[in-house]
């Protein structure tokens, strides 16, 4: 028998609207406590999706995800595989902060699960880097801790999901299965960057708008 068809992708939302409902959400109790929501920073657009845990002290500040140290770390090996914000999506699984900086609660990742779906919805990534465990067993929907899941490859949809170190691990040091989480993030980005490199091109993401002129292939192919 042949294998069953893929599933369909699911539709593309209007994201800019879930966008405004995330901004003003009170779903949960996070709500009460925030300055303000975090979105998401970088390209929707893009193929690439860096999935975190939830903001911090200066991300509920500036409503950016990764704008303290672990961030700034993360700007940082980009770099070193020749990417940048620009090129990338970089969003959380909550998008509100938890008091204390604690970890998020099973609650408050289902109130928040519809906002980060909406946006894999949107961007059909093709590689998905989650950081750090609760990233990892969102997408991978299994109990499994990062230092075990670091090292494989999963598929959501005709994405490639790399689990990886969250930068703040990086920065607290130590060694894991005999490497420093930050040389194991730089060989993970490595690997996210050859996926993209050696990805075939890929359908368009919605239909063309018949208004617009057609887009050159070169611009259809263009990297991210
Ligand atoms: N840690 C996260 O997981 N996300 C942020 O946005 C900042 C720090």
């Amino acid at each position: 028998m042949p294998p069953p068809p893929p599933p369909e992708a699911p539709p593309r939302p209007d994201i800019t609207e879930i966008e405004r409902q995330a901004l003003s959400c009170t779903r949960c109790p996070l709500s009460q406590g925030r300055t303000q929501v975090v979105w998401a920073d970088g390209n929707l657009d893009s193929d690439i999706l860096f999935i975190g845990e939830a903001p911090g002290f200066h991300e509920d500040k500036q409503g950016k995800p990764f704008v303290g140290a672990a961030g700034q770390l993360l700007d940082k090996l980009l770099g070193e595989v020749g990417l940048d914000r620009t090129q990338v999506a970089i969003v959380n699984v909550l998008k509100c902060r938890p008091p204390g900086n604690r970890d998020p609660q099973p609650n408050e990742i289902e109130s928040c699960r519809p906002f980060l779906e909406a946006q894999l919805d949107h961007m059909r990534p093709r590689v998905i880097i989650t950081l750090g465990n609760f990233a990892t067993r969102f997408m991978i929907e299994q109990p499994i801790g990062i230092t075990k899941a670091r090292g494989q490859k999963f598929k959501f949809r005709d994405a490639c999901v790399i689990p990886t170190f969250h930068p703040a691990a990086a920065l607290r040091g130590g060694r894991f299965g005999g490497m420093s989480p930050i040389d194991a993030i730089r060989q993970d980005l490595q690997l996210a960057r050859r996926v993209i490199d050696e990805a075939p091109p890929k359908p368009e993401k919605s239909e063309p708008d018949p208004t617009e002129p057609e887009e050159t292939e070169s611009e259809q192919l263009g990297l991210f």
